[in-house]
């Protein structure tokens, strides 16, 4: 048994909201399952990680790992969004199914959200990406296992360009990351954003003597104090029901380094330099990380891959070079290559073939540009956009002229072990064959 697991069942706060629904299980039901034997087809002396596999298998087996377990500082997911569909990549290879819906698709989740609970460090966080059909289902689940108290942000993402629908209702163009942490001692980086520029207007004001571009913010704030920031300096008071922001002594310090604009009936106000704006702190609601959606943007052609820039944030906000971040659900790897090139360690899974081939082909050459159109074998009609990849025949020269003027991928990703259930699958098996005849 993992470390940490509840013995029982948690008995409810009086404050707290459970989601009740058909077949939930007892945490003892989804603790005591039998653990699958996993082995290593490819192995090097590094802690990143390729299963091949269902990742409810493989988090159990993780979990028993003591140096792996409590581990984790980030946690990436992307699950299905039960939104009924069979994938297909862009060459028309099944990708994967999101057939579970309802109470059967809260389960499959929570069941492999408990286990990721275990592997989270006591610093580490969870990002969960869903749209908005299972998002309120989930985000209650959330709660229950991570602790409304570890909840952080739903991050609204513009996840296309706005839609010219017919139908009734507003274009849908948004999808959701819950983001909670395993404590409150959580590992926090503040991304900024530079100003905008309707933003840098506000800094109106130019000091004739240094050409310095400033703004003038008040320098007292609401509410009466006794102490030193209630008492006159320079002979004025604070205005009616405020307080000084600074003590008389520090005021006279900035006043002395040309930080204090004085009016003409000599009301004090505080410049703030805009050269020593560092940015404001990213917010909740992401405009710049939309999904693949002009001809130049790079892709591996995988159905439903995540913009990398999205992963390049999460990831430079809630982990630090060397830590170790898992995504159970890789897909095209888009965590796995960003958290590399990042410095981080990681551990993906995936039990689709179409993805495993994808993870394997991105590692060796990278993304490209989804304009790059090429015609398909023995078709007369329109062109359509097929991404070769090294397991097609005859696509390894067209590749190889490719690769030389579109990747940017400096070097490929090769120290890693890939895990396969017992016994080895054997397409599996042999897609790593080609992939280490063509490294
Ligand atoms: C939405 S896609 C992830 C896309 C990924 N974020 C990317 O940027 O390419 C969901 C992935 O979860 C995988 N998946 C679904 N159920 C799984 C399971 N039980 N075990 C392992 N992988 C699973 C699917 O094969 C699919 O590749």
């Amino acid at each position: 048994m993992a470390i940490g697991i509840p013995k029982k069942d948690k008995l409810l706060d009086d404050n707290q909201v459970e989601l009740v629904y058909a077949h939930k299980k007892s945490y003892q039901e989804i603790i005591n399952s039998d653990l699958v034997e996993y082995q290593s087809i490819y192995s090097h002396a590094s802690p990143k990680r390729l299963y091949f596999g269902d990742n409810l298998d493989v988090l159990r087996l993780l979990a028993t790992e003591p140096e792996i377990c409590g581990s984790i500082n980030l946690i990436y997911i992307d699950p299905p969004f039960a939104t009924e569909s069979h994938f297909l990549s862009r060459k028309q290879s099944k990708a994967y199914d999101d057939t579970l819906t309802g109470a059967m698709f809260v389960e499959f989740l929570r069941e492999r959200l408990i286990w990721l609970h275990q592997l989270l460090s006591n610093h580490g966080s969870i990002y969960l990406h869903l749209d908005e059909k299972m998002i309120f289902h989930i985000k209650l689940i959330m709660d229950e296992i991570f602790g409304a108290e570890n909840y952080r942000n739903m991050i609204v993402r513009q996840k296309c360009n706005p839609q010219n629908y017919t139908r009734r209702t507003y274009g849908k163009t948004a999808d959701f990351i819950l983001f909670y942490t395993k404590s409150d001692t959580y590992i926090w980086n503040q991304p900024k954003v530079p100003l905008s520029e309707n933003s840098k207007k506000e800094y109106q004001y130019i000091e004739p003597e240094t050409g310095r571009q400033f703004m003038k913010v008040p320098l007292h704030a609401p509410g009466v104090r006794h102490g030193e920031t209630g008492k006159p300096w320079r002979g004025k008071m604070p205005p009616p029901g405020k307080h000084w922001q600074y003590p008389p002594k520090t005021l006279d310090e900035m006043d002395a380094r040309g930080e204090i604009f004085w009016s003409k009936n000599g009301n004090p106000r505080r410049k703030v330099d805009l050269n020593e704006h560092s940015g404001v702190g990213v917010q909740d609601i992401w405009l710049e990380f939309r999904d693949a959606y002009n001809q130049n943007v790079k892709i591996t052609g995988y159905p439903t891959e995540k913009n990398p820039d999205l992963l390049r944030i999460i990831i430079a906000a809630s982990s630090n070079p060397g830590d170790l971040i898992l995504d159970g659900f890789a897909g095209s790897g888009t965590s796995l290559a960003i958290a590399d090139e990042m410095q981080r360690n990681w551990i993906g899974v995936d039990h689709s073939i179409e993805a495993f081939k994808t993870i394997l082909n991105r590692f060796e050459h990278g993304i490209k540009p989804m304009g790059d159109f090429v015609k398909s074998s023995g078709s007369n009609s329109e062109e359509v956009y097929i991404q070769p990849t090294l397991f097609d025949q005859g696509a390894s020269d067209q590749l190889d002229n490719r690769a030389k003027r579109l990747d940017n991928q400096d070097t490929k990703i090769t120290d890693f072990s890939i895990f396969v259930p017992s016994p080895i699958p054997a397409q599996i098996e042999d897609i790593v064959k080609t992939w280490q005849g063509n490294g």
